[in-house]
């Protein structure tokens, strides 16, 4: 009895293996208790500094910095097995898309906080898309890339009226993956990536509603880099709609 069930068993697992059944199965599930195993400290971590910043206790510069280091020891692996690519690419490919935001579901990451505490977005570019030129009101975010390569612009933001505010360059220039940059009220404020390659991902974190003195319900803002140049390179950028922004830069 034991010995049939052995070969019963065993032939079971020939056949699997016969078909690299088993060997994938296997190695996915691996993968799966990895990524829990490594990527539940890395959220929960970033948890921690998220209500540090909600509470005083970190200024958003401090934390953007703080920010920006968790992103480049993320696990991008892990990161990945999160996402479905294939659906996310059927949508990029579809007529008239090839722009794709998404948000990402931790839910099998043990110990994640809440979507409250944190949003987790995903945006997917073909080549030539772009994440708009935009600002942000109350809102510290960061990105890494996942897949592919993208040109990416940060301008600090300074005085800004109804219509326009002044932009400074702070940073362009290509983004790989495990790459990734970062944006708080006070520094590198606005921003514009490009995708490079046929597609081009990025995961990305943000915090809205960190600092009540801001003023205001937080969000986003649309300006147009192409403004005039002023004195020491600064730009006197028109704020656009987001339609605008899109039609233009899109
Ligand atoms: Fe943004």
């Amino acid at each position: 009895m034991l010995a049939s069930r052995r070969g019963f068993v065993g032939g079971s697992l020939g056949s699997l293996m016969a078909f690299g059944l088993l060997e994938s199965l296997w190695s996915r599930e691996l993968l799966a208790a990895g990524g829990r195993a490594r990527l539940g400290p890395w959220f929960a971590e970033l948890g921690a500094r998220t209500r540090e910043l909600r509470g005083r206790q970190l200024r958003d510069v401090e934390f953007q910095e703080r920010l920006g280091a968790l992103l480049g020891r993320v696990d991008l692996a892990e990161l990945e097995e999160l996402i479905d690519f294939d659906a996310v690419d059927r949508r990029l490919g579809a007529p008239g898309r090839g722009r794709v935001t998404q948000d990402v579901d931790l839910r099998a990451v043990p110990g994640v906080p809440t979507a409250t505490e944190f949003g987790r977005r995903l945006f997917a570019c073909r080549s030539g898309r772009a994440i708009v030129p935009h600002g942000h009101h109350d809102m510290c975010t960061g990105f890494v890339v996942l897949r592919g390569r993208w040109r990416g612009r940060h301008y600090d933001r300074g005085e800004t009226t109804r219509e326009h505010c002044v932009l400074q360059p702070t940073i362009d220039r290509s983004f790989g993956p495990g790459e990734g940059s970062t944006i708080s009220d006070h520094r590198d404020n606005v921003h514009w990536f490009v995708a490079e390659t046929d597609t081009a991902y990025l995961f990305n974190v943000h915090v809205a509603g960190y600092d009540p003195e801001l003023g205001g319900a937080p969000g986003r803002m649309y300006v147009d880099p192409a403004g005039e140049v002023l004195a020491g390179g600064a730009i006197w950028a028109p704020r656009m709609s987001s339609a605008a922004c899109h039609a233009k830069y899109g």
